[in-house]
């Protein structure tokens, strides 16, 4: 049976910077509040004319550069997001497009800020099935679309930005080594974003009453949350027939600096054995676990033969973890370049798009 390895990562974040500074100007608030009561210090937010898609092809194009795996080469995109560009199509099969991953089949996954330990399971059971050889596993949010400015509940928590895994079908033992997922329901109301939706499509009533924007229960969040990192962690562990000893680092979910302390505590781990970057990001939902797995892989902070448990939760409520060894890049030869494929990738695009409006033509004249 194949393992699932993590061969090729990347990161994009947008160059503006909103600092705790700048949204006490909008909302009474203080940086020293803001710190305190999260960690946060500053957040990345799009520009208006970059989207989910934008970010994730940046970080794609990085990803497959370091696995040196040609995006024609892709079997699988599965995009985590929470801010999807629309409902459909896919923000995934915009990314196909964009990169020009003409054999990827491509879909979006919504389980929140637990997105990419979702997508990162269904990937690595896909390869380990023997279905697939290599799948882009992306987490990428513009949340900062949703977000009632006016609201110092949740404007000083959410930031973008996007963060993406390479999965690749090796023989070697490592890679993926289990997995958790569970939801509750139960609490769906506790953190909710009804724009555009079925239950709440875009009317004048829906804009009045601000559904169109994230609303929380921060305390109950924080409650929930705080319970269930320790759990899911110990749980992960024993479906890999491992020790917390056996495990360098946690990457756990950025939220909130105070409920990664709470995890620590409750797990007895030093804050040394976390991955911690919400500082400077926020919290980039979906996007948070790949953005801070990327930056330390970056660093050199997690070396080869290292094992990590990646930890999260989040609306629906869903939460899960997932542990894995990193055995570092496959070797390969030759050097793709993801990057200079871009262009034929948009050539492809538009030659497909006027091929299929001639087949119109002759279509309607048939009929
Ligand atoms: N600046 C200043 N004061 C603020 C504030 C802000 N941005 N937000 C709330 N306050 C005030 C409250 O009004 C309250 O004042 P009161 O005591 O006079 O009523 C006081 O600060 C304490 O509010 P509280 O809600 O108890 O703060 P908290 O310590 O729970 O922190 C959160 C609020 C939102 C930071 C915290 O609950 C949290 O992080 N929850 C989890 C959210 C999360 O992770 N969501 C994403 C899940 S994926």
């Amino acid at each position: 049976m194949p393992y699932a390895h993590i061969t090729g990562w990347g990161m994009s974040a947008p160059e503006s910077v909103l600092t705790n500074d700048d949204i006490s100007k909008m909302v009474e608030t203080s940086d020293a509040w803001i710190r305190e009561r999260t960690g946060i210090r500053e957040r990345h937010i799009a520009r208006d004319d970059q989207f989910p898609s934008t970010l994730a092809v940046e970080a794609s194009i990085k990803a497959l550069k370091v696995a040196n795996l040609h995006p024609r080469d892709l079997d699988l995109i599965i995009c985590s997001t929470s801010s999807p560009e629309h409902i459909f199509p896919a923000t995934a099969c915009l990314i196909q497009d964009q990169l020009g991953a003409t054999k990827a089949g491509a879909f979006d996954l919504l389980a929140a800020c637990t997105g990419f330990i979702y997508a990162m399971n269904m990937g690595a059971q896909a390869i380990r099935s023997g279905s697939i050889k290599s799948a882009l596993i992306i987490g990428t949010e513009t949340l900062s679309r949703f977000i009632n400015w006016k609201d110092r509940n949740t404007c000083i928590l959410f930031g973008d930005g996007a963060g993406v895994l390479v999965l690749q079908a090796s023989e070697q033992p490592g890679g993926v080594l289990s997995s958790v997922l569970h939801s509750d329901g139960s609490g769906g109301d506790l953190l909710t974003l009804g724009r555009g939706s079925s239950r709440y499509p875009a009317s004048e009533s829906a804009i009045l009453d601000g559904k169109h924007y994230i609303e929380m229960d921060g305390k109950e969040i924080f409650r929930f949350a705080t319970r269930i990192m320790v759990s899911a962690t110990h749980e992960v562990l024993a479906g890999a027939g491992l020790t917390l000893d056996q495990v360098q680092w946690i990457i756990p979910h950025q939220a909130n600096i105070r409920i990664i302390e709470a995890a620590a505590r409750g797990l007895k781990l030093p804050m040394e054995r976390f991955i911690v970057n919400v500082e400077h990001y926020g919290n980039t939902s979906a996007a948070s676990i790949p953005i801070a797995m990327v930056e330390a892989l970056e660093k050199g902070q997690i070396k080869p033969g290292e094992r990590i448990v990646m930890v999260g939760f989040g609306a629906g409520l869903t939460w899960g973890a997932l542990a894995a060894e990193w055995t570092g890049p496959i070797p390969s030869k030759g050097h793709v370049r993801p990057e200079r494929y871009r262009l034929f990738a948009r050539l492809r695009s538009l030659v497909r798009r006027a091929l299929r409006f001639i087949e119109g033509l002759f279509y309607r004249r048939e009929l």
